[in-house]
């Protein structure tokens, strides 16, 4: 792959079209956004739709105000409306859409649902979540990490919890930016192993082995959006995976936690854990919104 100044991939759906320089280049971008609380009206008169079939505080609401912000509007359209493959085909949805509106932010269950509107639009597709990936949250992650440790470079970041959309993401953009990953899953509950190879990530079933001297703790929901119905069943294949106070103690001494929330409190992770003084938890949250300012600008300008 070369270089961001020569590749700019339309869509954001996930990190496999994008390359060192060009995530480089967005979190930069977003540290400047931040610094400056940047508003202007670099995409005046432009319009994102919002697709959405999960709920959704923080990608909705930081998607919108950074629109706004950016002189821009976007459009709710939740799946009561459109239904999405049951009201209408993915296909149509994307060639009407593209007359419309300058891009698309899509949240779905099925990953293969933002591939096949990105297919068929023609305007830029950004993935808001989906059961394979979340990059939008990656990126904001990357800024967190750099605020609080100065860069990425050797940074030992350490997941445990599920093999889930925001571990994958994690594992995809980790070896561009030189970040070392340290997962434990319960059995079962393995993310894609070819991500773990290709970030060159240390593997265990044991949360300590994992957590043992590193710099960040990150943990997520047990049961995502979609998996309702296994809920019962992952608190008990979990046990043992909760992020407490005795956890974190294993982290090195500035190490911080991370979570991309929402929080079920009481199962992945304590209430002291996510409003103790290792959290950065909602630097995350508020580093959503300059992240995602920093893709738009980077998509749809
Ligand atoms: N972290 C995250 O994506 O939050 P929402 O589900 O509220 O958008
Ligand atoms: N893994 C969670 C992330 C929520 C932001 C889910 O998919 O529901």
């Amino acid at each position: 792959m070369v270089g961001d100044a020569l590749t700019r991939p339309k869509d954001l759906l996930d990190f496999s079209a994008h390359d060192r320089q060009g995530v480089e280049a967005l979190l930069t971008s977003a540290e400047r956004l931040k610094r400056e609380r940047y508003r202007g009206e670099d995409l005046k008169g432009k319009v994102l739709a919002l697709l959405f079939e999960k709920p959704s505080l923080r990608t909705r609401t930081t998607l919108e105000v950074a629109m706004l912000r950016l002189g821009g509007h976007a459009v709710y359209l939740d799946q009561k409306q459109v239904g999405i493959g049951e009201r209408e085909p993915v296909r149509d949805i994307a060639k009407n859409l593209e007359r419309f509106v300058e891009g698309i932010a899509a949240r779905v269950y099925r990953h293969e649902t933002v591939e096949e509107l990105a297919r068929h639009a023609r305007v830029p597709v950004i993935n808001a979540l989906s059961d394979r990936a979340h990059p939008l949250q990656a990126l904001a992650d990357l800024l967190t990490l750099k605020e609080a440790f100065g860069g990425w470079e050797g940074l030992e970041v350490a997941w445990v919890g599920d093999g889930n959309n925001v571990l994958n993401s994690l594992l995809e953009v980790a070896p561009l930016v030189g970040l070392r990953m340290r997962v434990a899953t319960p059995r079962g509950y393995e993310p894609d192993p070819t991500l773990v190879e290709k970030a060159g990530a240390l593997f265990t079933h044991n949360p300590k082995e994992a957590v043992l001297g590193a710099h960040a703790l990150y943990t997520d929901v047990w049961t995502s959006m979609g998996q309702e119905a296994e809920r019962e069943r992952r608190l008990q294949d979990f046990h043992g995976f909760q992020v407490n106070g005795e956890l974190l103690k294993l982290l090195r001494p500035e190490g911080i936690f991370l979570h991309c929330l929402p929080a079920h409190y009481g199962e992945e992770t304590t209430e002291e854990a996510v409003h103790g003084p290792r959290s950065r938890v909602f630097d995350q949250a508020e580093n959503r919104l300059h992240t995602a300012k920093a893709v738009l600008l980077r998509l749809l300008s």
